[in-house]
């Protein structure tokens, strides 16, 4: 029997994983520089949590969650998404009492969604996100974008956008939602079974529909625009304006809905203008959650956050030819002739390492040449040879492979050529 790494998911082997330890670092100092700190929840969670607040009309609840009974006979599903959890967590630790509102909160963690696998969309992927949970100023909503397009800047991408609308706020999302029932029910006959189904439990979602996205009637259907509140208006137009005094570009796109239910005022996402980024073009998602703790019994708490795939953030970055810096290679690579010597070796390698010199060794017996073209391989930066000589005299032959020159030295001597050469 041959066994297969599962439909939708990857191994990140040595060649790519260097890559996820940039990036990781990359979003950690990031978020440590606008006070973000990292939560970390569990990876299910009860089924009904997901129910309520992505909405069960949304592709997630109703086709993408791994879902399973427990042997104590409760629905847990693998969390498809991240902002549930977190508001869940915020609720449950009481986090609206911490002195510090409104706590902003981040975490990097594999997601799961039972998804048909094509570039850019996987069934394990692993989501950077952030919510910031306990302020309704349009100021956080600017800060979290910032702070994402922070994220991919730093990573080198150049070729993204911000695409940005508001969903307003209950009054107005009732107008719209109204506007929109009388809109397709004449002809919800020629939509989908899903759509119909849609038309009075959640008629938003139809826009986000994939299989009737050409049908003409999606072209002429009221804009949320058209029916937002002066209060709604208002917090869109503050945003708007904060944006703009800090630099940030950004297009206003009036269908853009977003895949889950939770949202309301601000929503957005960051996509990719690479040329030949492939078909998903969205980097990055998030929004305004108002409402939602209260949805999972707790106080009101008013959240904004996005979420952003590692993986598309590479592919992106593949897209526009920009390579992460990998110039961590090795320091030194230790070659040893005969038994004596790869003791000594050893020896040497272990004192390297207390010294913080990143170090290795062969340790396959293998002959001078070859273990000379590892250390090439590895782009070692010293080879450090060590001989029945040397193993008497107690030092080694010191090679600088950029200058090829060479010296004889102690391991003392060594450490030091190199912690000099690093100032
Ligand atoms: P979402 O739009 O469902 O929002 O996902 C956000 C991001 O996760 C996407 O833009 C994409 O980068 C990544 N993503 C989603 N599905 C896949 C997939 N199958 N394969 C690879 N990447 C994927 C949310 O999940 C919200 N929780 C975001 C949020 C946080 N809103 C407020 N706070």
């Amino acid at each position: 029997m041959k066994f297969k790494v599962p439909r939708g998911t990857q191994d990140i082997l040595p060649s790519e994983s260097w890559k996820w330890q940039r990036i990781e670092q990359m979003i950690h100092d990031v978020c440590d520089l606008y006070r973000y700190e990292e939560i970390r929840t569990p990876m299910f969670e009860q089924t009904e949590l997901f129910q309520r607040t992505v909405g069960d009309t949304t592709d997630i609840v109703t086709k993408e969650m791994y879902t399973f009974t427990d042997r104590g006979d409760r629905s847990m599903t693998l969390r498809p998404e991240g902002t549930a959890p977190v508001v869940r967590s915020f609720v449950e630790n009481k986090m609206f009492g911490w002195a510090d509102q409104p706590v902003k909160l981040y975490y990097i963690e594999p997601m799961f969604r039972y998804e048909r696998q094509q570039a850019g969309r996987y069934r394990q992927f692993v989501q950077f996100g952030t919510e910031a949970i306990g302020s309704a100023d349009p100021a956080i909503d600017a800060e979290v974008i910032a702070l994402a397009l922070d994220v991919y800047k730093r990573a080198g991408l150049k070729d993204i956008k911000l695409v940005l609308n508001s969903l307003g706020d209950k009054e107005s999302r009732m107008a719209h939602r109204n506007a929109l029932v009388a809109h397709f029910k004449p002809a919800i006959d020629e939509f989908c079974a899903d759509c119909q189904n849609r038309l009075e439990k959640n008629p938003l979602r139809i826009l986000d529909c994939k299989v009737d996205r050409d049908h003409p009637l999606m072209k002429t259907a009221p804009s949320l625009t058209d029916y937002l509140n002066e209060e709604s208006s208002a917090y869109f137009e503050k945003l708007k304006s904060l944006l703009t005094a800090a630099g940030i570009a950004y297009e206003l796109d009036p269908n853009l809905v977003r895949g889950l239910d939770y949202y309301n005022h601000t929503a957005f996402e960051i996509m990719s203008t690479a040329e030949g980024f492939g078909a998903i073009t969205t980097l990055c998602g998030g929004g305004r959650y108002n409402g939602l703790a209260e949805e999972i019994g707790g106080p009101p708490a008013p959240g904004i956050g996005f979420g952003m795939s590692i993986e598309r953030l590479l592919l992106a970055l593949e897209a526009e030819s920009a390579s992460l810096d990998n110039s961590d290679a090795l320091d030194v690579y230790v070659v040893s002739l005969g038994d004596a010597a790869k003791d000594r070796a050893f020896e040497v390698l272990q004192q390297l390492r207390s010294a913080g010199v990143k170090s290795d060794m062969d340790y396959m017996d293998r002959k001078m040449k070859a273990q000379m073209k590892s250390a090439d391989r590895l782009h070692a930066k010293w080879v450090a040879v060590i001989g029945e000589d040397e193993v008497e005299k107690n030092v080694v032959q010191l090679k600088n492979m950029a200058e090829g020159s060479q010296q004889s030295a102690s391991v003392e001597e060594m450490i030091g050529f190199i912690q000099n050469e690093r100032i």
